[in-house]
Parts: C-alpha cells; structure tokens; sequence
C-alpha cells in the first residue's frame, strides 16, 4: 500500500484498465453485483475528503500525501444481487436465495474483495501506487455525498496516483508470517 501520492494525473484510460481488471474477479455465482464510482481531479476527490477528514482534522493526518491522490475508486456491492442470483433454480439447494442474513459468509463481501485486489494488482503493474482503506463510519455519509442508490454497501476505498516519498503504515512492523505459521498439511 502507498500512502503518498504525487499531483501527477492518471489517464482515465489506465483508470478504466484497471476497473476492467476488476470485473474479471470471480464473484459467486457470477454474481458480480459490484460497482465503483471513480473520482478523478481535485474538485470531485474533495466531495469524498470533505466527509471523511474535514479541514480541521486534516492538518494533523498521519498521511497528508493519500489527500493528495489524483484518484479515489470507492468500492461498492448491492448484497441483493448475490440473494437473487442463488434464488435462481440452479443455485436454489445452496438454500441462499432467502434473505442476506442467512449467509454464512457473505460472499458480496469477499467478492468485492477479490475485485478490488485485482485492481491493486494492476496498479502496481501500471507502475502507481495504491492503498485500499475503509469507509468506517462514514460509509453512509459517503454513499449519499456520491449520489449512490439505496441497496448499495461501501467495500472501502482506493486512492490511485503516481507514488511520493511516503512513511510506512502502522501496521507495517508486523511483517509477514513465515508459511510455516500459516500452512497446515494434512490436518491442523
Ligand atoms: C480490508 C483492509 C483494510 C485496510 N484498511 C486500511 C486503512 O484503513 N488504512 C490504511 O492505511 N491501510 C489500510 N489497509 C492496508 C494494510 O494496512 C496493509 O495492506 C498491510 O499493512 C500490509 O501492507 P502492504 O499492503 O503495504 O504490504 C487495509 C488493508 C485491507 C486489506
């Protein structure tokens, strides 16, 4: 993740690149009930900033140069489409096709996921940088600022641009877990 950007703009063809990207993640059922409203410039990437870090809790962000991405893609699901595809008669036994809350995981979540890692994934491949974060409690505020329909659930979102000088995240000491902490052959 890259937590500092560049004025530099993005070409909003390398931007539909990478959306393309996206859509070919498996989704379950082929769902793909997901969307993502681009915001590209100054004037539209502040309608999200305005909400979520308001002037007066800017001037001591942790991380002044993510503001300064040319782009922020907000990631979004509509649950619902995943309900209604596993009512259809081929996906009926997987007993889904009900309400949201039977979901013993809920795969608009993962799916969402998945869409947005191969949209990092081809950041890093275009060369930018890019660093998914989440709505918290501003996801409301956000979908509404934005204009997005009832029905639609905020993934997270990732900011885009050319990487700067940046300073690692908090939870960057952690490192990575050696395989053998996490691969369990056989059995556990
Ligand atoms: C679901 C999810 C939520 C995240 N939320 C944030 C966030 O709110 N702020 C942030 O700076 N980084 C966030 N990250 C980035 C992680 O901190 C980062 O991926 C992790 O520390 C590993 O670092 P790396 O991706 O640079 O290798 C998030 C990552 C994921 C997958």
């Amino acid at each position: 993740m890259v937590r500092a950007f560049t004025p530099e703009t993005i070409d909003p063809s390398v931007v539909d690149g990478l959306i393309d990207l996206a859509r070919r993640a498996p989704s379950a059922g082929n769902s793909q009930g997901w969307a993502f409203v681009v915001l590209e410039g100054a004037s539209q990437t502040a309608r999200y900033w305005d909400v979520t870090l308001p002037p007066e809790r800017r001037v001591d962000f942790r991380w002044p140069g993510l503001v300064a991405a040319p782009v922020l893609i907000v990631a979004l699901v509509r649950p619902e489409t995943w309900v209604d595809r596993y009512a259809e008669p081929d996906k009926a036994s997987a007993g889904l096709g009900g309400r949201e809350q039977e979901w013993p995981v809920p795969y608009w979540w993962v799916d969402g996921g998945m869409a947005v890692e191969h949209l990092l994934l081809g950041a890093v491949e275009a060369g930018l940088g890019a660093c998914f974060f989440g709505l918290f409690d501003h996801e409301e505020a956000v979908l509404a600022a934005l204009g997005v329909p009832a029905g639609w659930r905020g993934v997270g979102t990732v900011a885009l641009g050319h990487p700067a000088p940046d300073r690692p995240g908090r939870s960057q000491g952690r490192g990575r877990l050696p395989l053998a902490d996490i691969v369990h052959r056989g059995s556990w």
